[in-house]
This record gives structure tokens, sequence and C-alpha cells, in this order.
């Protein structure tokens, strides 16, 4: 069969598109060009994930994230009205120490939803890091780990498989599926099912830029559209569960 090529709706629900909130969009010019660009590629609604550290509490950091999204918004009413309401809020919450304690944890979820991003330490993960994640899914939080693909190095393989057994959802970067040290793990990945959700991960209109119509075209080029397919799906319940 052919390759052909054709542009999918989609959701995105990883991307750092709030004005000023953290080292995605700078300002209020560069996320709506960011949200132009995911409009022309598709894109029917996201979730904004901005990067949750504990530098801040949860309540500085969702005083923060209401105004920033309050500027997006508004740029949204006067200029796109027809995606009014079409912005989801969630972070992306870095896994540390006492992450799981915070009782203000599940206001860290997508939207409405009981989905929350996390991201995994950038170093090899102990015993209390799978713990944690226990620990979430004990409060009936489900959590959807972001970028596993960038991973097995920090994390060793069995951790990995170990993460792998729990009920998780496994985030993947489009960007992974086009760079040229990463797109075959990538592949594979989606091939063996360890992909559950695709989001950009964008962070500005330069070197992380809109890219998921570029990494659906290279599923469909591997003959894994089914695949994308299934993973839209998932987006799409993810994004309706949330907003
Ligand atoms: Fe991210």
């Amino acid at each position: 069969m052919l390759f052909r090529r054709e542009t999918k709706n989609y959701y995105d629900l990883h991307l750092h598109i709030l004005p000023g909130m953290d080292d995605g969009a700078r300002d209020l010019k560069m996320s709506a060009g960011m949200l132009q660009e995911e409009i022309r590629q598709g894109c029917k609604g996201l979730v904004a994930t901005p990067h949750y550290y504990p530098t801040e509490s949860i309540a500085s950091f969702l005083e923060r994230r209401q105004r920033a999204y309050e500027k997006l918004e508004g740029y949204v009413v006067e200029n796109i009205p027809e995606w009014e309401g079409r912005i989801g809020l969630g972070a992306e919450a870095a896994w540390h120490n006492g992450l799981v304690y915070d009782p203000d944890l599940e206001k860290l979820c997508m939207g409405h939803s009981r989905y929350l991003l996390l991201e995994m330490p950038f170093e090899r993960w102990s015993a209390s890091v799978l713990r944690d994640v226990r620990t979430i899914i004990s409060y009936g939080i489900r959590p959807i780990i972001a970028h596993l693909e960038r991973f097995p190095e920090f994390a060793g393989e069995d951790a990995i498989e170990e993460l792998l057994e729990l009920d998780v959802l496994i985030q993947m970067n489009t960007g992974a599926l086009l760079h040229r040290n990463t797109h075959r793990r990538a592949l594979t990945m989606v091939k063996n099912g360890i992909t559950q959700v695709l989001g950009t991960d964008s962070h500005n209109l330069e070197d992380r830029r809109p890219n998921m119509k570029d990494g659906l075209d290279a599923l469909q080029k591997a003959h894994l559209g089914r695949a994308a397919d299934e993973i839209l799906d998932n987006n799409a319940n993810i994004y309706h569960a949330a907003v």
C-alpha cells in the first residue's frame, strides 16, 4: 500500500504553551504562534502541562498557571473563538521525595480527570520511585508516565520492566519518532504496545516546536497507522475526561 499523507485530528496532552510559565512559551506571542501551529496540524484541543517542581508550593504553581492560562484564553476568545474552552490545564509533575504526601497532589491532575502526567527522575530510579508510583495509583490517580523513551539509560531495564507492570499509561514524545538517534527505539515501543499516549512536549517555535503531524506521518510510513489511531483515541478519551 502506498504511503498516503493525510491530516489526522488529534489532541495534544503534553506541551508547554502557557506564556511565561516555565521553560516553554516565553510570552503570549509565542503561545499564540504555537497554538496556531497546532491547529494547522489538526489539533482539536489540548491540555497544557507546565512543569511542576517542588521549588514552589502546588498552591502557588496553580495561581501562576491560572494567570498564564487567562492570558492565553483571552487571546483565544478574541482571535480564535471556536477554540474557547478547548485548553485544559494539567502539569508535568516532577517526581521528588514527598510528592505523594503533598495533600494538593491531585490538583495537578489533568482538568477534571484523575490522570496525572508524571515526570520520572533523570537518575537511577531508587526503590522509592516505583513505590511512589504505586502509592499514586492507590489514590485512584492514573499516572501517565511522561516520555518514557528518554529514561532507559537512567532508570535501568529492571525498573522499566517493573513500571510497565503497573497500572500506568506511557506517553511518548512525537519528536522521538523523528530523530535519527531515537526513532528506531520509538517505533519498536509503539509496535510492542508500550505507548498509549502521544504528546508533542513542544516548548517553542524553534527547536522544540509542535510536530504531531510529522510524528503521525512517521508512524504511518512505518505501517503503524493502526497503532497511531488507537493512541489518538486514547488521547481523545483522556482529553474529554479532563476538559
Ligand atoms: Fe514536558
